[in-house]
């Protein structure tokens, strides 16, 4: 184990059992390592495991074998019970879900503020840092309205806000520019670029354009996963 790697995976292998069918395998010994405080790209064709992926670093999912270690610390000993696993996730990692899974009956403000609310954050402060985010997204005239009355970028704008309250250590994001104009995109990725920094990203994307802002850039391609050099894309 190095301390250089926030996220390391050991042969981890992860599949689907089908009604009716063999069991569909989607992750092969999958073993990596994610550096601390450094912009990770997920690239692979679509189907090819990339949100399982996420959903296993994100603790989310559990593999069928193999080990994941946040901090040289196994998941299964972080995940010991339901309650340490939810606070633990909503302290630790902002997740950016491809299909964002906002509240829809919630305004983006109190989405944003939930999970500062489940850890306990001091709620003028907590308000403050969710304006100071949904403006810096673009949001500022937009805090009120619920989650069913924003377009499909706004509300990737929000999940994104909402993942950076808790300012976690390990920000996993499914395809965050998805849905946005490259202007809107340039925005976010700009914003990454400055929490790069101090945080940990892995970001899946398909647009290999993206892949210039990395430090580091991950193929998955037949349920295994390759480093890439930048220069060799
Ligand atoms: N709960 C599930 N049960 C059965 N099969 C699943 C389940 N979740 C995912 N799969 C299958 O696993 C494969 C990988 O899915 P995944 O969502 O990880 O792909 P992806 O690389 O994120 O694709 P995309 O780029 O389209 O988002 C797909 O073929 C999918 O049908
Ligand atoms: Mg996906």
């Amino acid at each position: 184990m190095s301390g250089e790697f926030l996220i390391e995976l050991n042969d981890v292998c992860k599949g689907y059992d089908l009604a009716g069918k063999n069991r569909l395998e989607i992750l092969h010994n999958v073993s990596a390592g994610f550096e601390r405080n450094a912009w990770n790209i997920l690239l692979g064709a679509s189907g090819s495991g990339k949100t399982t992926l996420l959903n296993l670093i994100g603790a989310l999912e559990a593999p069928d074998s193999g080990t994941i270690k946040f901090a040289g610390e196994d998941y299964k000993k972080l995940m010991k019970n339901a309650s340490a696993a939810a606070d633990f996730r909503n302290r630790k990692i902002g997740f950016i879900f491809q299909n964002y899974q906002l509240l829809p009956e919630f305004t983006i403000l109190e989405n944003v503020l939930i999970p500062a609310k489940l850890a306990g954050q001091p709620l003028r402060k907590a308000r403050e840092r969710a304006e100071m985010l949904l403006g810096s997204l673009g949001l500022a005239d937009r805090l009120h309205h619920r989650g069913s009355e924003l377009s499909g970028g706004e509300q990737q704008r929000a999940a994104v806000a909402r993942a950076l309250i808790n300012d976690p250590e390990l920000i996993l994001a499914d395809e965050p520019t998805g849905n946005l104009d490259s202007q809107t995109g340039e925005k976010l990725l700009q914003l990454f670029h400055e929490l790069a920094g101090n945080h940990t990203i892995i970001m899946i994307t398909h647009n290999e354009a993206l892949t210039g802002y990395a430090n580091k850039v991950h193929f998955l391609a037949d349920g295994r996963l390759n480093e890439k050099r930048i220069s060799e894309i």
